[in-house]
């Protein structure tokens, strides 16, 4: 599979299947990763400071769900954070979680944001491209809405290159995850679909290839786990791309 001929899942499929599972999200996230998904959005948040100084003055989390990134960014930097996605009870948790603090919630699809062009110093997405009907024009749509030279940082499960370790991860991905997350959720579906999407997704050189599409510049990549997930990131262009395709 490359990035030119992966399509993605129909979004009101998606839509419906996270509503379906937004009440139990968060602890199967937590408990199937052993935790370590909380490190990878922390690495996602370390990252956006790099890129974006410690002060970006505006970054917007796409794909937010329950907003996990969203307060791994308020931890790590000084920014005005806008959390958004297009899955009102995975929000409406989101809401819950961030009570009191500064974030603003806004429901919207990321293939077609409500925000003006060059509107965002930071854009991040967390196990959203994945599951995106239109990957490629769900980056263009985030080169469009970031400022010239604003910072993109994609976090998404990937391809793990060490031998034996992808096996067994492979394993526990296939044989155990599905089981444990049907059992714990009541959605087998949603937790057939995991392993079955991350294994349709492209490879991490071909999401590296899919952003230079995407008139990404200074792109780049990391491993995490092994690469069991792995950050992506890239700068927005001069002259942002139509986000209605090539
Ligand atoms: C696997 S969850 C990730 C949630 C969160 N970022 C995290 O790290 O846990 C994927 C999220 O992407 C959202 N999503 C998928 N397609 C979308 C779209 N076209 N527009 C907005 N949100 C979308 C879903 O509603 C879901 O909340």
């Amino acid at each position: 599979m490359t990035e030119r001929d992966y399509s993605g899942p129909d979004s009101r499929r998606v839509q419906q299947m996270f509503a379906g599972i937004a009440h139990r999200y968060d602890f199967l996230n937590h408990f199937l990763s052993l935790s370590v998904d909380r490190r990878w959005r922390n690495a996602a948040a370390r990252k956006v400071r790099d890129l974006a100084g410690p002060t970006p003055p505006t970054c917007l989390d796409l794909c937010s769900g329950t907003g996990d990134l969203a307060i791994a960014l308020q931890q790590h930097l000084q920014t005005q954070i806008i959390a958004s996605d297009f899955c009102h009870p995975m929000l409406t948790r989101a809401r819950g979680k961030f009570g009191r603090s500064a974030i603003r919630v806004v429901e919207a699809d990321a293939l077609d944001l409500p925000f003006p062009n060059t509107s965002f110093d930071a854009v991040t997405m967390a196990f959203g491209l994945r599951n995106l009907e239109d990957p490629y024009r769900g980056l263009c749509e985030i080169n469009r809405v970031l400022k010239p030279h604003g910072a993109a940082v994609i976090l998404e499960f990937s391809k793990p290159v060490l031998p034996v370790f992808d096996q067994i991860f492979d394993f526990y991905f296939r044989a155990i995850l599905p089981c444990l997350g049907g059992v714990i959720s009541g959605d087998s579906t949603a937790y057939q679909y995991l392993p079955d999407s991350v294994r349709r997704f492209p490879d991490q050189e071909h999401v590296l290839e899919l952003l230079r599409r995407a008139e990404f510049a200074e792109t780049g990549y990391k491993n995490l786990s092994g690469g069991i997930a792995a950050l992506h990131w890239g700068f927005a262009h001069k002259s942002p791309p139509n986000s209605g395709g090539e």
